[in-house]
C-alpha cells in the first residue's frame, strides 16, 4: 500500500546520518582528540582517497565548491581582462568563481535535451581574451568532454570541470574530475558527497598545477611564514575530512541507488502529457532528478501539497540574475537556458528515499 502521509523531502540528511551515525561520531571524536584541526591527518588521507575515487592524480581540499572554482581560476592566473566561458544555465557559483578571481564570465547557451553546455555554441564565444572553459556536470550528469577538450586544445584554453554535483559520474568509463585541466567539487551538505558544513576539493592530473593550488589554498605558502604568492585561507577542515572519508566509502553504493530511483521515475513518468524527461548519454549520479513541464509552478504547488519536497534548479538562468546585470544581457540572449529555468522541476531523490515516492509523484503530475 502506498503511504500518502509521510513527508518526502527533496533530500533527507537525517536518514543518511542515521545509517552511519556510529562511525561518524567516532571519527569526529578521534579528530577532536587529536586537535589537528587545520590540514590534519584526515585531510591528507581523504585527498588521496578522493583522487583515487575520481581517477585523478591529485586532489586538494578547500573550503567550499565556490572557493574551488575561485582557486582553480587563480591557479591559471585568470584575472582582470580575462574571459572564461560558462554555461548560462547553472548555479551562480560557476560564474562567481570566475568573478571572484577577477575574470569575466562569458555565457554560452545549453543543450535542449540535457541542460548541459552546448559544445556547438562554444567557439562563437571565444575571443582573444578567453582563457578557459568551465563545463558544468549539471544534476549529476557527466558532460561529454571530448568535443570541448578538442576546442580547448585548438584555441590553447584550459578546461575546468564544475563537478560540484557529480561526484562519481561517468562517461565512457571516465569519471568527472579526471578529464579537465582541473575539476572543482563541492561538499555542501546536500551534495551526493556532503560534509557537515562547507567544504570543497579540486582534482588535477597536472603536477605543476597541483603545486600552485597547494600554495593558493594556504596563504601562498607550503612552509610556515614563507609566502611565495598571495593566496587565500581556503582549507578543508580536518573534522569535515574525517566525515567525508566515511561517506566516500559508501558513495558508489548510494549513487547506484539514486540511479535505481531515477530509472523508476523515468518508467513512471514516460509519456505523461506535458512532461519532458532529461536525456543523458552518461552514467549520471542523479544529484537531482529534473524534468521540464508547462504549468510548472502549479505542479510544484500540487507536489508540495501532497507532501513531496519538490524544488526548482534553477528558476533563473545566470544572465537573468541581478548579480550579473552588469554584463548587459537581455531576455532572449540564451533562449534554451531561459526555457530550462521556466520549466524545470526537481523531484525528491536520495539513496534512502522510500520507493513509493515515485508512484506518488507520478500520480500528482498526471493530474495536470
Ligand atoms: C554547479 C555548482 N557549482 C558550484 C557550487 C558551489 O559549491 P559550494 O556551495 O560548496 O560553494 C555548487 C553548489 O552549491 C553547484 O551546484
Amino acid at each position: 500500500m502506498i503511504d500518502q502521509d509521510t513527508f518526502v523531502p527533496l533530500v533527507d540528511l537525517k536518514a543518511q546520518y542515521a545509517s552511519i551515525q556510529g562511525e561518524v561520531d567516532e571519527a569526529v571524536i578521534r579528530a577532536i582528540r587529536r586537535t589537528d584541526f587545520i590540514l590534519g591527518e584526515d585531510v591528507g588521507l581523504f585527498e588521496t582517497e578522493f583522487a583515487a575515487f575520481c581517477q585523478a592524480k591529485h586532489a586538494l581540499g578547500v573550503a567550499s565548491g565556490t572557493d574551488a572554482l575561485n582557486v582553480a581560476c587563480r591557479a591559471l592566473d585568470i584575472g582582470e581582462g580575462d574571459e572564461v566561458i560558462v554555461p548560462a544555465f547553472t548555479f551562480i557559483a560557476t560564474a562567481l568563481g570566475v568573478t571572484l578571481a577577477g575574470g569575466k564570465p562569458v555565457f554560452v547557451d545549453v543543450d535542449a535535451d540535457t541542460g548541459l553546455i552546448d559544445p556547438t555554441k562554444i567557439e562563437a564565444a571565444i575571443t582573444e581574451k578567453t582563457r578557459a572553459i568551465i563545463p558544468v556536470h549539471l544534476y549529476g550528469q557527466c558532460v561529454d568532454l571530448d568535443p570541448i577538450l578538442a576546442i580547448a586544445k585548438k584555441h590553447g584554453l584550459a578546461v575546468i570541470e564544475d563537478a560540484a554535483q557529480a561526484h562519481g559520474a561517468e562517461i565512457d568509463g571516465k569519471r568527472a574530475g579526471s578529464m579537465g585541466t582541473m575539476a572543482c567539487f563541492s561538499f555542501y551538505p546536500g551534495k551526493n558527497l556532503g560534509a557537515y558544513g562547507d567544504g570543497g576539493a579540486i582534482t588535477t592530473n597536472d603536477d605543476e598545477v597541483f603545486e600552485k593550488l597547494r600554495l593558493l589554498r594556504n596563504w601562498g605558502s607550503t612552509k610556515k611564514y614563507h609566502h611565495e604568492t598571495m593566496g587565500l585561507n581556503s582549507r578543508l577542515d580536518t573534522v569535515q575530512a574525517a566525515i567525508l572519508r566515511i561517506k566516500l566509502a559508501r558513495l558508489d553504493g548510494w549513487n547506484q541507488t539514486r540511479r535505481e530511483h531515477a530509472a523508476a521515475y523515468d518508467a513512471a513518468l514516460a509519456g505523461l502529457p506535458g512532461v519532458t524527461l532529461t536525456k543523458t548519454n552518461a552514467k549520471s549520479v542523479y544529484h537531482l532528478y529534473v524534468l521540464r513541464m508547462d504549468e510548472r509552478d502549479a505542479a510544484l504547488e500540487r507536489l508540495q501539497a501532497a507532501k513531496l519536497g519538490a524544488g526548482l534548479h534553477y528558476p533563473f538562468a545566470v544572465h537573468q540574475l541581478g548579480a550579473y546585470a552588469w554584463l548587459g544581457h537581455s531576455k532572449g540572449d540564451f533562449p534554451v537556458s531561459e526555457d530550462w529555468a521556466a520549466r524545470c522541476l526537481s523531484l525528491p531523490i536520495y539513496a534512502e528515499m522510500p520507493t513509493d515516492a515515485v508512484p506518488r509523484a507520478a500520480a500528482v503530475l498526471a493530474q495536470g
